[in-house]
């Protein structure tokens, strides 16, 4: 009894996607837009007034911004990392922040952490928040990362429950003008995956005891877009069969592990994605959040925005792709947004701040904080934001919303990368054609008990190297809302243990 009322709870999971409401905020926003001057690092009095403002900040601060150490590689004669090891949040690990610099015009802030348990075998796992526009960052503070951020935005709060507990993890801002990453941006989620791969490539050369390890890429949302680009670029290098190796002839190249992508509520199969909003928000186990005639109108409109994101599909051209983003998103994304529900999570209402959730602000506050910039090697002309509208509004103009990034999975899976789908709504996953659709669809679902626990927190089903987790009581941002529950699943999938 008790498991299958948690078993409906599971289901109020936010459909995934509703993220969209950034862009019916981008075009005023756009307007407003400045551009951002990089200058050379000074100190100024703003940064001691920052200082004063952070007194609790426990920061060591090395006053000359000189980066510990510059990166190079052979094959990628255009690309830089510039590196600094930054003494904050997790003072228990040996860390590397910086950007990779792709030449003279793009810039993207990593931040990397050790794991906490054995670093010298522990696997690497790559973390990207989505939006698109919204930065990694929001991961780190907000829900898995060594640390949170206080209530004030001055200081920073341990978390237990971080995924670096067993595993290496490097968040990444990404696209360009995300989080602390600046420059000439662009609008496609495939665009930023070769820069990806030469950060991976920089990094191994200079770091050879991490290119060995197990690799994974993680993260959320939107990111259900990038992870298959930036998996199936890793992937077609490996095999030296992509285009860029074949014009390039590279000599020096390490293969990457790429073991498995885990991709949470993500944006994936937005055909068939969309088709649930309406449920979600009206069939929810808890009660509807939305006036019957408003479900109406949003199931109503479902046909039509199927033939158009269908259409976008078959052309996969801006063209047919930005009518689809944009009917669909006004039909069935706007109706939900207007209730003041949290978009992300259907059992609270929205709190304001960032994104429903005041903390968001007090991230933005902290990481503008000169003394925290100063020991990320961020210049404090760089300004931070969650999430930057420009970004979510480009990419809807470029068409990326709507375009089958689902395509790029099987190939994964024919060639023995996992992957997890951790999410509210199986729909998409059942629907993936693929060697294994069969065995998939038939395999039995199976109680996820945490090992720590032994709390009954999800239900899984898997088939060859393919998982869904549907995780109880959890909103859009599952680590937030379940990080212990959050960790076991996760060091679980990492050491190929079942769930
Ligand atoms: C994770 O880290 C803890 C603490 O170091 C350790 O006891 C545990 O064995 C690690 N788990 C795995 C799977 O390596
Ligand atoms: C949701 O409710 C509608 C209207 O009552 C119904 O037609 C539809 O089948 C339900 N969907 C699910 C998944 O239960």
């Amino acid at each position: 009894m008790a498991s299958s009322t948690r078993s409906k709870l599971g289901a109020i999971f936010l459909a995934t996607g509703v993220f969209v409401l950034l862009c019916h905020l981008a075009s005023s926003q756009l307007l407003n837009q400045r551009e951002i001057f990089i200058n050379r690092w000074r100190w100024s009095s703003d940064d001691l007034d920052d200082m004063f403002e952070a007194n609790q900040l426990t920061i060591n601060i090395n006053p000359n911004n000189k980066w510990a150490n510059i990166l190079t590689h052979q094959d990628f004669p255009d690309y830089k990392i510039k590196l600094k090891e930054p003494h904050m949040c997790d003072e228990t690990v040996k860390q590397y922040s910086g950007y990779l610099d792709a030449g003279t015009k793009k810039h993207f802030f990593f931040w990397f952490f050790e794991s906490r348990s054995n670093p010298t075998k522990d696997p690497i796992v790559l973390w990207l928040n989505g939006g698109p526009g919204c930065s990694s960052l929001t991961g780190l503070y907000f829900e898995l990362g060594p640390c949170a951020v206080n209530e004030e935005g001055t200081d920073t709060i341990f978390n237990d429950y971080s995924w670096n507990s067993n595993a290496s993890v490097i968040f990444l801002d990404q696209p360009i003008n995300v989080g602390y990453s600046y420059g000439d941006g662009v609008s496609n989620s495939l665009a930023a995956a070769t820069d990806v791969y030469a950060f991976l490539q920089i990094f191994f050369k200079e770091f050879p005891q991490y290119a060995n390890l197990d690799f994974h890429i993680a993260g959320e949302s939107y990111a259900g877009h990038y992870i298959p680009a930036i998996a199936a670029e890793i992937n077609n290098n490996n095999k030296g069969t992509s285009s860029w190796i074949l014009a390039n002839q590279p000599k020096d190249l390490k293969h990457v592990n790429l073991e498995s992508i885990l991709i949470g509520n993500g944006l994936v199969d937005p055909l068939v994605q969309y088709k649930y909003y309406a449920d979600m928000a009206c069939n929810s186990s808890y009660k509807p959040v939305l006036e019957e005639s408003t479900c109406d109108r949003m199931r109503n409109a479902y046909p039509q925005c199927a033939s158009m994101i269908q259409r976008c599909y078959d052309s996969s051209n801006s063209f047919s792709c930005l009518p689809a983003s944009m009917y669909c998103n006004r039909e069935m994304i706007q109706p939900y947004q207007q209730t003041g529900k949290n978009v992300y999570d259907v059992r609270k209402d929205c709190e304001g701040g960032g994104l429903c959730y005041p903390i968001l602000k007090a991230i933005e506050k902290f990481s503008n904080l000169g003394v925290v910039k100063a020991e990320l090697g961020v210049d404090r002309s760089v300004e931070y934001k969650s999430c930057n509208m420009e970004i979510n509004f480009k990419f809807q103009l470029a068409g990326d919303w709507m375009r089958p990034y689902h395509l790029l999975i099987p190939p994964l899976l024919e060639n023995n990368i996992r992957v997890l789908v951790y999410a509210g709504n199986e729909a998409w996953v059942k629907e993936l054609q693929w060697t294994g659709a069969e065995g998939f669809n038939n395999a039995k679902v199976t109680r996820w008990v945490t090992s720590d626990t032994g709390e009954h927190a999800g239900d899984v089903r898997t088939y060859k190297g393919f998982t869904f987790l549907r995780i109880f009581e959890a909103g859009h941002m599952v680590p937030y809302d379940q990080p212990r529950p959050s960790l076991d699943f996760f060091n679980r999938w990492l050491f190929g243990q079942n769930l």
